[in-house]
């Protein structure tokens, strides 16, 4: 039996800005902490940038007929705050907003629901000189851009997201350095994680003022956690990891406090915490974005872990060896996505759940016929929506998901070497070809449902 999905289910794919849409100084554009990450020698793969990535700033009419000829109903892309303030301050750039309204206007005519994220890691280089976000008058810019971006777009854009995966731009940004702006510094990490929890409350509040009728929610990053094995400090250890990297962001949103992660409690004074924050931080979010890739198998490490793990991290290995491996290294385990879905549903009262972001790197590239049999990504999403069903079965309330990615693009530090596309980019011409995952893709979408 087809198992057949709930009506109205939103099928759909996602991007990011800087990821395709090239055109890096188009039309007023300010400089971005990627553009200048990627400029500096070192930092990307092969010296890979995202100056032209898939140039879909000029070709976003083709990306839009290749979702609608998959039959998607949802496509899922972010705005780049340096198009529309190029210093992260003052007045909006006209051009920047009217690419977005262009796009957006071009979904509409083909019957597919915009669904942009405010802030997908693009930050202008202007304010990262001005300390980032560690900085805590970031709040307040980040509030400000919102509210313009939602006053031009809010009459025809419904639903929004204010952060792509909060915990990691933070961790690998700030703490590990292997994102820009590519800083090692724990503490400037730790404050950063407590401004943009403070960015989110402000944000949500000046887009609920600007327009009252929006869906608003936040596409968090999480991973299914299991303990490396029975011990209670393996078990401990687990939990502990599951409230940093699945909860810090979400919880302080939902219910206005920060998860007990740390063994010795809140380093308040370390993260800058001052009197009014966690009323402050509070976004009551209409739905919780999912990105899923990974289950995290999590082992209790002797001792604190040294000045990075900040008293809460000396956890060990993350990732299986039990499933096979995409191209990036990461387990295929389905399993994980039906884990966290009913976890995060029990503990947070069954809050309406979009999957934002799900999907694989393989690197299979076009035959003599030009053909793109990408078997292993079909079975790869066969798994997880196997899954996200029984999820729903079991009561999860998902209204929706998005295949990571529709192009294959600029994989961050990896540069073009992880191709996670239901589409193949050709770079050197921008030439894009539908890969047989985005034909079967776009079946489950027209029936509705996943087939035998
Ligand atoms: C997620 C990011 C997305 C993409 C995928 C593979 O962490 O949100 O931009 O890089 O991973």
């Amino acid at each position: 039996m087809p198992r057949q999905f709930p009506d109205g289910f939103f099928w759909g794919a996602a991007t990011a800005s800087y990821q395709i849409e090239g055109a890096w100084q188009a039309d007023g554009k300010g400089e971005s902490i990627w553009d200048r990450f990627s400029h500096t020698p070192g930092k990307v793969k092969l010296g890979h940038t995202g100056d032209v990535a898939c140039d879909s700033y000029h070709r976003f009419p083709e990306d839009i007929a290749l979702l609608k000829e998959m039959g998607l109903t949802s496509y899922r892309f972010s705005i780049a705050w340096p198009r529309i303030q190029p210093t992260g301050r003052g007045a909006a750039n006209r051009a920047g907003l009217d690419y977005y309204g262009r796009l957006v206007d071009a979904l509409l005519a083909a019957g597919i629901r915009p669904f942009p994220t405010l802030y997908h890691w693009d930050l202008p280089q202007a304010l990262e000189d001005d300390g980032g976000w560690p900085h805590r008058d970031l709040a307040g810019r980040f509030a400000d851009y919102a509210e313009i971006v939602v006053r031009a777009l809010g009459d025809r854009v419904k639903g929004w997201m204010i952060f792509n995966e909060p915990n990691i731009f933070t961790t690998m940004g700030y703490l590990l350095g292997i994102h820009a702006p590519g800083r090692r510094d724990p503490e400037a990490f730790l404050r950063a994680t407590h401004v943009v929890n403070l960015a989110h409350g402000d944000a949500f509040r000046a887009m609920r003022a600007a327009r009252g009728d929006l869906s608003i929610g936040t596409a968090f990053n999480m991973s299914a956690v299991e303990p490396a094995s029975d011990s209670v400090a393996d078990a401990d250890a687990a939990e502990r990891w599951h409230r940093f990297m699945n909860e810090w962001f979400l919880r302080p949103s939902l219910r206005g406090e920060y998860p007990e992660a740390h063994p010795k409690g809140l380093p308040e004074s370390a993260m800058g915490i001052e009197a009014g924050d966690f009323a402050r931080m509070r976004a009551p979010l209409d739905f919780v974005g999912i990105n899923l890739y990974t289950r995290a198998i999590v082992k209790a490490l002797p001792g604190d872990g040294g000045p990075l793990s900040l008293g809460v991290l000396p956890v060990g290995g993350v990732g299986g060896d039990a499933g096979p491996k995409t191209d990036f290294g990461w387990e295929v385990w389905p399993d994980a996505l039906h884990q966290i879905l009913v976890r995060i549903s029990k503990d947070y009262d069954r809050p309406p759940i979009e999957i934002t972001e799900n999907g694989c790197s393989y690197a299979d590239a076009p035959d003599a016929r030009g053909v793109v049999d990408d078997t292993r990504r079909i079975a790869f999403y066969r798994g997880y929506l196997e899954a996200v069903h029984r999820a729903i079965a079991d009561g999860a309330d998902v209204r929706g998901y998005h295949a990571w990615s529709l192009l294959d693009n600029f994989e961050w530090a990896e540069g073009y070497e992880q191709r996670f596309g239901i589409v193949w980019v050709d770079f050197e011409t921008g030439r894009r070809i539908l890969k047989e995952s985005g034909r079967w893709y776009g079946g489950v979408a027209r029936a509705n449902a996943l087939p035998d």
